[in-house]
């Protein structure tokens, strides 16, 4: 069966960021055959369309040769007043642009966690809202919002809470079924 290489981001650039935390825990229960890396925003600058035509700055570039490069895409996004974080739609934006937008037709997982009760679910959806324009392939479910982060994760940052471990597992099994899928693997071989 084919690798399935994964390209991780967060939509959170505090070090203590508990979506950060949570591809960390990703890392940890990848199903066989999968590997995980993960691309920090922080280098990407704003937005701007004067500056795409002149040429894509250096780290956008390379975001943008990442994700092509990618057989799927793990994110991990925050919920900013009910929404998505700046700092991760910047980042769509930018990969979304021509020539070949590579975030098109790209297979992906999307998780979040939230210091409140709702486990970032609105801008979860959101971010499903900004995949249809781009074209891009998010997995239904299992969902994984990990809401009360702060019961979940030890003081250490680990993912401690086991039943927030087992949705995770089990979205990554499927983001390697859909991607399989995708791309037309016969993936009960
Ligand atoms: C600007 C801002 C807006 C926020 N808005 C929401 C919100 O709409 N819903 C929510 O559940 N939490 C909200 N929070 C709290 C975040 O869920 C919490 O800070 C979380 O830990 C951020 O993710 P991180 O740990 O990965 O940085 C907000 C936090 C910030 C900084």
């Amino acid at each position: 069966m084919e690798q399935i290489h994964v390209l991780g981001m967060s939509g959170s650039l505090r070090k203590g960021s508990y979506n950060t935390a949570l591809l960390a825990a990703a890392s940890e229960l990848l199903p066989e055959g999968m590997t995980l890396e993960r691309f920090d925003l922080s280098s990407i600058p704003l937005y701007n369309d004067d500056v795409r035509v002149l040429g894509y700055p250096k780290p956008v570039q390379e975001l943008r040769d990442r994700i092509a490069a990618a057989d799927a895409l793990l994110i991990a996004t925050p919920e900013y007043n009910y929404s998505i974080p700046g700092v991760l739609k910047n980042a769509v934006d930018w990969a979304s642009r021509p020539p070949d937008p590579p975030l098109s037709g790209k297979p992906l997982a999307i998780v979040g966690a939230s210091t409140g009760n709702f486990g970032t679910v609105r801008a979860q959806m959101h971010l499903r809202q900004v995949c249809v324009y781009c074209n891009m392939f998010p997995v239904n479910r299992p969902e994984v919002l990990v809401m009360r982060a702060r019961e979940k994760f030890d003081a250490s940052g680990r993912l401690a809470d086991e039943d927030a471990r087992g949705f995770l597992r089990d979205l990554l099994v499927a983001l390697a079924d859909w991607t399989r899928r995708l791309r037309g693997d016969d993936f009960n071989e």
